[in-house]
């Protein structure tokens, strides 16, 4: 087989066989194939695209590429949770813990952040002392006594998704359905759940701005899941704005606190409520989702919600005294609003450039080398529908430095559209696949 065939093959609109895909994903993991003709291969299928059989055929090549991890350890169905990315998304560190004392085993591999704002794993480390290094052993024995644990990626799991993901970046092919789709799946087979649930991000701050489009991510992620028996639902979702009202990690984490107390911001809430549910439901712990709501609604308000995020900080060497005084954590030297000097109701928040504000002040990482400042942040004081009055506050910055707060003051403000006509608020659960 010789990868110029498989090349032209491509760029003619025709289908690749299994043993082709499996030789060209085979051979770039191995090295044995080079960047440039990888590149150009990303690029055919980019714009002709794969069909149902090659994308199933793609990610398990890319799942086999490494180590498949072995949770039958584990009492019960494990049910993961996967989110396509957004600004601000908090959701793990409550969905988590609420479906942990639900009865669903949580075995979570989680990745740190690049660009925006952290990871889970970054957040989890505002928890002074949390370690995220498990080993499988540990991680399996901490999931049948807690139903929670939260680990690092082991550097081996779908490592030809790891140099693939890599390369299209740099090579405009990231957004192409069928990539995106198998890149996602092959680590979330490969992490070894039974179930999973993925949360489909759509608007301004997601890879796919168009509704239509993420329906359709949506489909083709539920269809590979099904077809590697595993009971895969999608739920499509929102990121025209940033979720709840901080962005930032230590500030995530107070508000994941927040949350667990049932206190925090009404769609970061709805949200972890709609996850969880559908997480219940696969994991065999309710018969349909509204009385999986009920049993989520009731951990929250009887504080056991709170207690499981406890408990995961302590058994994973953080100190707990942390969630019960989060102002313990770290805090930035500058706390500044935003101040508006505009009047009208808000029509869109661009996710993206809080993301990059948030990235400016340190919160994020430009680089994988880069150290993340836990402490800083962007707590948003109006969402989407809001009224905001001249000199009233639209966002509160953590800083520590001034320079730093003035750029990210600047791209707040440009982030934020304010328009004279009255706006509705936005419908944050777009649908079901
Ligand atoms: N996230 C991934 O892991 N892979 C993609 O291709 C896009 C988003
Ligand atoms: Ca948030």
């Amino acid at each position: 087989m010789r990868m110029y065939d498989l090349i032209m093959k491509k760029r003619n609109g025709e289908e690749l066989s299994t043993e082709e895909i499996n030789f060209f994903v085979d051979g770039y993991t191995k090295g044995e194939i080079p960047d440039y003709q990888v590149s150009a291969l990303m690029m055919a299928i980019y714009f002709q695209k794969m069909n149902k059989r090659e994308t199933a055929d793609l990610t398990k090549a890319m799942v086999n590429s490494g180590e498949v991890i072995d949770l039958s350890g584990i009492e019960g169905k494990k049910v993961d949770k996967h989110s396509t990315g957004g600004v601000g998304d908090t959701t793990t560190l409550i969905v988590g813990p609420i479906v942990a004392a639900a009865g669903v085993p949580v075995a979570k591999m989680s990745g740190r952040g690049l660009g925006h704002t952290g990871g889970t794993i970054d957040k989890l480390e505002s928890f002074e002392g949390f370690s995220v290094n498990l080993p499988i052993e540990k991680f399996i024995q901490n999931v049948n006594e807690r139903k929670i644990a939260i680990a690092g990626q082991t550097a081996n799991l779908a490592p030809a998704d790891k140099k693939l993901y890599a390369l299209r970046d740099v090579t405009a092919t990231v957004d192409n359905m069928s990539l995106i789709a198998s890149s996602i799946m092959s680590k979330k087979i490969a992490s070894g759940a039974d179930a999973i649930v993925l949360d489909v991000k759509t608007g301004s701050g997601a890879f796919m701005k168009k509704e239509d489009d993420s329906f359709e991510l949506a489909k083709e992620m539920v269809d590979i899941g099904t077809h590697v028996g595993r009971n895969t639902v999608a739920v499509i979702t929102d990121m025209d704005q940033p979720l709840g009202f901080a962005v930032g990690n230590a500030l995530e984490v107070k508000e994941a606190i927040e949350t667990l107390k049932g206190k925090g911001p009404k769609d970061l809430t709805e949200l972890c409520l709609t996850l969880g549910s559908y997480m219940l439901v696969l994991g065999d712990k309710a018969k349909d989702v509204k009385e999986a709501r009920k049993i989520l609604e009731d951990i929250i308000d009887s504080g056991k919600g709170l207690e499981k995020l406890k408990e995961l900080v302590k058994a994973q060497g953080g100190d707990p005294k942390f969630v019960d005084d989060p102002s313990l954590m770290p805090a930035p030297s500058i706390v500044e609003s935003v101040i508006s000097n505009e009047e009208g109701y808000v029509k869109g928040i661009k996710a993206d450039d809080i993301g990059r504000a948030a990235l400016v002040l340190g919160a994020g990482r430009e680089t994988k080398e880069s150290e993340i400042d836990l402490s800083v942040g962007i707590v948003l004081h109006k969402k989407i529908g809001d009224f905001v009055k001249k000199g009233e506050a639209i966002a509160t910055i953590y800083a520590n430095d001034g320079e730093k707060q003035e750029i990210a003051t600047k791209m707040i403000f440009d982030a934020y559209e304010i328009v004279k006509e009255e706006i509705k608020a936005k419908q944050l659960i777009k649908g079901i696949v």
